[in-house]
């Protein structure tokens, strides 16, 4: 059976509704509710006064209903006693002067004291629920990184940083070497002249900023060992951690690897696209190639927009339903009741602030009645996107135009322009192969893997890449290319490129079509030919996609109907079309109408009519 339910704090409500709420959420097919991941103030209110008594009678009355739970670590929320006894837990900004703003996720993830503290708060949670049948997961602590919490400039960090990077190098010399620290006389002669690069208004070493980067995705997992390694000694129940939407600081497909399971927690983060949540779900799926949760649902109106819209509880359904389509076996919404007191007192939940049922949870209930013994199975590999999370970090350096943003402005289009024609999509990242896919992306690789490569010159399906693909090499230089596996790959050899402030036109002869923020000078090696050229912009003329047997290379950004244009250049068929999405698993399919106006999808000879916010399995 799927999961369905909600975040619940049983802290914030008095012991008397505790059952109240229980009854209320087994009327409504709650079989899951996650707490106590802000816990720990309730449970050692006082240094070392540990006492679990709340949350076990909350437990007992939740599961009286035959609600089982989800415990949280409570270490994304230190207590107000713990941060005064020990302000040296905090993280730092960029000045290394200025401890982080209260609220939460104020700790560094290298603070000894911290680690020390996590570790004897975990241990206590785990000593007491580790054996309890009524904890079916554990979420350790809450949303690693979230308010730009990944990054870190203090003592302890820069102390670790060091020690992380005479590992990774072995000498200065290697470093300096690799970094090219004779730019600007920054050659290192002791390992103590490194430091964290602080923001400002000089361009740091790219080199070290990449490596500060990798080394505070590491911190963040280093921290999170601490819990998995406690967790997993004393309890069975699988492990996970909620990811979010849109995040790159830290590298998913390595925290993967140290969960159970994947869950994350679905929010419109910017202007709703219904494909960029689809894109969230389905990079999820990726990490594990495996089924996910939604540990958090938006309800609808959440409190940390500049504008917190409300939206029609049809809304609600329908993300629910998305999810589940995409591969998650289960949502639990945020949150059960809405709060009147605290930073969130304007987010919405399924209850009302007075505790009476929204409409938002009659909708609540009716879809999950729906969804409950849906069985999940993975999507048929159709398309992949190579995706790897150091390129985030490695576009956030120094490069040819700095409005580019490798998830929305490369990674996005090629995802919308799939889904457009009808394709699922899975993510692939470095070490994995494309071999079992019928069409491979690499959108903006700055740095792409070798081993991946070679794959892909095996590869029979049809390639597309984007420019700037392996432009950078590990260090994040510049890669000076020789004959190499790309370039057989690719048939081109890049001679010039600059950023663009517009964007230029191309041409296929028969398709005239929009491209933005770089453009490369293609020089056609043997066996390679042109698609299409640029028609203006500084390399007026020349060719702009090219094509090597079943790989085509676009030499600069192409937006989702460019990219439409040149799979059909590439004679990819629709396998669907219309506004509407469609996803093929072995055996069934689903369409899915995001819009809150009836819609038609034809998917071959078949045409569907999908009412407003319809999802359907055909
Ligand atoms: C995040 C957090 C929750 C809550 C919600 C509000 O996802 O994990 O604790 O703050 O946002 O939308
Ligand atoms: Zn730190």
């Amino acid at each position: 059976m799927n999961w369905f339910g909600a975040a619940y704090y049983p802290e914030h409500w008095p012991r008397e509704r505790w059952r109240e709420d229980a009854r209320v959420m087994a009327y409504l097919g709650i079989n899951v509710v996650r707490i106590g991941e802000f816990s720990w103030g309730v449970v050692e209110k006082r240094p070392g006064q540990i006492d679990f008594t709340l949350l076990d009678e909350a437990i007992e009355a939740l599961y009286s209903e035959g609600i089982r739970i989800i415990m949280g670590t409570p270490t994304a929320a230190p207590p107000s006693w713990l941060l005064k006894k020990y302000p040296g837990v905090l993280r730092m900004d960029g000045d290394r002067r200025t401890p982080v703003a209260a609220g939460r996720r104020q700790y560094c993830f290298n603070s000894p004291r911290y680690r020390i503290e996590t570790e004897r708060i975990v241990s206590a949670y785990v000593d007491h629920y580790g054996k309890d049948h009524r904890i079916i997961a554990w979420q350790a602590d809450n949303e690693y990184g979230c308010h730009g919490s990944t990054l870190c400039y203090c003592r302890n960090c820069a102390g670790a940083f060091r020690e992380w990077l005479r590992e990774r190098y072995g000498t200065l010399d290697n470093l300096n070497q690799s970094w090219g620290t004779v730019f600007w006389s920054h050659t290192y002669g002791d390992w103590e002249e490194i430091n964290p690069p602080k923001p400002g208004p000089v361009s740091p070493n790219p080199s070290l900023v990449l490596d500060y980067r990798r080394f505070s995705s590491d911190s963040a997992i280093e921290y999170h060992d601490i819990h998995k390694e406690i967790i997993k000694k004393s309890s069975k129940a699988p492990l996970t951690h909620n990811l979010m939407v849109n995040f790159t600081d830290i590298d998913y497909r390595k925290l993967a690897r140290k969960i159970d399971f994947v869950s994350w927690d679905n929010y419109v983060a910017g202007e709703y696209d219904p494909d960029l949540q689809a894109l969230n779900h389905d990079l999820m799926r990726s990490l594990k190639k495996a089924p996910f949760l939604v540990m958090e649902q938006q309800p609808g109106r959440v409190n940390w927009r500049s504008v917190n819209n409300a939206y029609p509880s049809e809304q609600l359904a329908f993300w629910i339903k998305q999810s589940v389509a995409h591969g998650a076996f289960g949502s639990l919404v945020f949150r059960y009741r809405q709060f009147p007191f605290g930073a969130e007192q304007f987010h919405g939940g399924l209850l009302n602030y007075d505790g009476t049922m929204t409409e938002r949870a009659r909708v609540f209930a009716e879809t999950i009645k729906e969804l409950r013994n849906w069985k999940i199975e993975d999507p048929q590999k159709e398309a992949a996107i190579y995706i790897d999370y150091e390129n985030f970090w490695i576009g956030e350096t120094d490069n040819l135009n700095g409005n580019f943003r490798l998830l929305f402005d490369s990674i996005l289009p090629i995802y919308k322009a799939f889904r457009n024609f009808g394709y699922n999509v899975d993510f692939l990242f470095p070490g994995e192969s494309p071999q079992s896919y019928s069409f491979v992306a690499i959108p903006s690789a700055f740095k792409l893997d070798e081993d991946f490569v070679r794959e892909l010159l095996k590869f029979k399906g049809k390639i597309f890449i984007t420019a700037m693909t392996a432009q950078k090499d590990q260090n994040n230089n510049i890669r000076v290319q020789k004959a190499d596996d790309f370039q057989l790959l690719t048939g081109i050899h890049v001679v010039d490129f600059g950023g663009l402030e517009g964007p230029i036109k191309v041409s296929s002869g028969k398709n005239v079509f929009d491209c933005d923020f770089v453009a490369e000078e293609i020089e056609v090696l043997d066996g390679c030919q042109t698609v299409t050229r640029y028609i203006d912009g500084p390399f007026k003329g020349k060719p702009a996609v090219t094509v090597k047997g079943n790989c085509y290379y676009v030499g600069t950004i192409p937006d989702v109907e460019s990219i439409k244009r040149i799979f059909l250049e590439a004679s990819i068929e629709r396998k669907a079309e219309g506004l509407a999405r469609l996803l093929s698993m072995r055996s069934y399919r689903v369409i899915l109408n995001p819009y809150p106006y009836s819609l038609r999808l034809k998917i071959g000879e078949e045409i569907h009519s999908l009412k407003q916010y319809e999802v359907k399995r055909i």
